[in-house]
């Protein structure tokens, strides 16, 4: 695997979180930088998107490279049967670095075996969503000056929810008490509990969306009921609508509570809140754009200027 790779959020330590965040803090000040000039990038989504693969798109253009891919898999050649491990030594021949998004878990892990080219994993199946919780937390240390022991509560698809569980291992450095609110079906999964005890991290769940639970956050972090994810899809319509956020359920919230949601959304957070200082989704996606730069400059190995601003309090 090329080291440079970003496949999990646990390929990279602490520190270079940190760092990568005070890169993202310098390219939202000067998002123009020719700094891919020569570099061809591939974006190979094999699900779809619009948040991620155009902004990682941006990305490149705006650092001056060019980009090659698809973002839809029926046009490439795997809609004929080609393996992902054939697919991906192909591209290798073409291009610097690859952004892919697929729909089985562990597909970036894999091509990361099969190629020496370095692999960001743009979301595989309910695993895992690395650059998704860069900006997460970009948005988290730029909505409330700190990383560092803030109420963070995860509502709705905890279960197929892969940027739910990039952003609790990264939350892990960061001493967070995490409050789940989920029906059953959808629970945060055992293992990252595990992870939970294991690093002393206070978690709590819930079934109610209860004014108790929205009062205590710092963070609401909104997900979607990811429809593509069930095989049962009677089950998706039993537990679909179970959650919605509206702007009067923000009354007596605490002042510095700000809404989170990865995109797209459906019905879990009513339009009404969109007018509300605390709804940040927008600006949050609008974060990505500079996270994404500086994910993919570690990528190839391009040193870039950070702004002097700590992170670190
Ligand atoms: N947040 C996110 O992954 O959005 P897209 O599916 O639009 O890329």
């Amino acid at each position: 695997m090329n080291k440079r790779s970003l496949v999990s959020i646990d390929d990279i330590s602490r520190e270079e979180i940190i760092d990568l965040l005070r890169r993202a803090q310098y390219f939202e000040a000067n998002p123009t930088h020719k700094l891919l000039d020569g570099k061809v990038v591939a974006t190979l989504f094999f699900e779809p998107s619009t948040r991620t693969r155009l902004s990682f798109e941006t990305a490149v253009n705006r650092l001056g490279g060019r980009v090659i891919g698809f973002s839809d898999a029926a046009t490439s050649s795997s809609s004929k049967g080609e393996t992902l491990k054939d697919t991906i030594k192909m591209v290798s021949n073409y291009v610097d670095l690859i952004i892919m998004r697929h729909y089985l878990e562990g597909a970036a892990r894999y091509a990361t075996e099969v190629t020496d080219v370095p692999i960001i994993n743009a979301g595989d199946g309910a695993n895992q969503h690395p650059s998704q919780t860069l900006l997460d937390l970009y948005s988290i240390y730029k909505t409330q000056g700190t990383l560092y022991d803030l109420n963070i509560t995860m509502v709705g698809d905890l279960k197929y929810g892969r940027t739910v569980h990039s952003l609790l291992m990264a939350m892990k450095y960061f001493r967070p008490t995490f409050h789940f609110v989920a029906c059953d079906e959808l629970r945060m999964p055992s293992q990252y509990k595990e992870l939970c005890d294991s690093c002393g991290i206070k978690y709590y769940e819930h079934h109610d969306f209860s004014a108790d639970v929205i009062g205590a956050a710092d963070i609401l972090y909104m997900t979607r009921v990811q429809r593509e994810r069930f095989s049962d899809l009677l089950e998706y319509e039993r537990v679909k609508n179970l959650y919605t956020l509206r702007r009067s359920m923000l009354e007596g919230s605490k002042p510095n509570l700000r809404v989170l949601h990865p995109l797209p959304r459906v019905n879990e957070i009513d339009q009404d809140v969109d007018e509300s200082e605390k709804a940040y989704y927008f600006e949050q996606a609008r974060g990505g754009l500079f996270a994404r730069q500086a994910i993919i400059c570690r990528a190839l190995g391009i040193d870039t200027p950070t702004l002097t601003t700590s992170i670190e309090s």
